[in-house]
């Protein structure tokens, strides 16, 4: 018997096919069917790969698929939800408190183009189809400082073939951090793989010419993007297309 075998399913490492999440003990687990808005959340997020586009209110439309993970509340991915209406946008988090939050502000808005996942972003080759995706963008994800912790950051090596899977080909994977520790980590983890994507762009100040970043807003910077530029931190930004 392998060790795997003798471990129940949400003991199994997140990677693996068997994985099952536990039971949500949050209280804000059951709250997120209080809406009009679909949400989803752990296992459930897993059983309708290549059908995401079936679960938004206009099932007729064939419009580009953009993930925000770590979207937090949401505040970037309701803000395009809003300003593209003929777009459809997901946005992941681990947390479902703010899960229902955001679901609480969109719905205030009546958005019929946008679904939440409260999900672990390392299981996103379950949640997604090959080529389901058109944009996915990762904004500020836990930079995970100490050495011991950096077995923790996603936008590692095994992760950028899991990314790319999910993409459409010529699909777009956007990703900003003000770690510039992180940033190097996340150039590390891709070399080797420049045969499957073409950089876009790829600064380590993305607003240095800005005359004045602090006057920018959501959805061009996020929350924790604010936070860094009034403290001064260059954001480090990145942008592949998937060949
Ligand atoms: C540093 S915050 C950045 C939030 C937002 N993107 C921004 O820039 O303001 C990181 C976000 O990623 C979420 N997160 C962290 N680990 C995650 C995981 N494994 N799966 C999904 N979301 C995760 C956190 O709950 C948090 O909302």
């Amino acid at each position: 018997m392998s060790e795997n075998e003798e471990l129940k399913p949400y003991q199994l490492p997140l990677e693996h096919p068997n994985y099952a999440y536990p039971r949500a003990r949050n209280p804000y687990a059951a709250r997120l069917a209080e809406f009009e808005i679909k949400a989803f959340s752990d296992s459930d997020t897993e059983k309708r790969p290549g059908q995401w586009l079936s679960e938004f209110a206009d099932t007729s439309a064939k419009t580009p698929l953009i993930v925000e993970i770590g979207c937090n509340t949401g505040h970037v991915v309701r803000a395009w939800a809003e300003r593209s209406p003929e777009n459809r946008y997901i946005g992941i988090d681990w947390k479902f408190k703010a899960i229902h939050r955001g679901l609480e502000k969109a719905a205030k808005k009546s958005l019929k183009n946008l679904l939440f996942l409260r999900a672990n972003v390392w299981r996103l080759g379950y949640i997604f189809a090959p080529g389901e995706v058109d944009e996915i963008h990762i904004y500020c994800p836990d930079p995970w400082p100490p050495k011991s912790q950096w077995k923790k950051r996603f936008l590692c090596r095994e992760n950028f073939p899991v990314l790319q899977q999910s993409l459409k080909s010529g699909g777009i994977l956007h990703i900003k951090t003000d770690h510039a520790g992180y940033f190097d980590w996340i150039e590390e983890a891709f070399a080797g793989q420049e045969a499957g994507w073409e950089t876009v762009s790829k600064t380590r100040d993305k607003h240095a010419k800005h005359p004045n970043p602090e006057k920018l807003d959501i959805p061009e910077v996020t929350l924790f993007e604010k936070i860094f530029i009034s403290k001064g931190i260059p954001i480090h930004e990145w942008v592949l297309r998937k060949k």
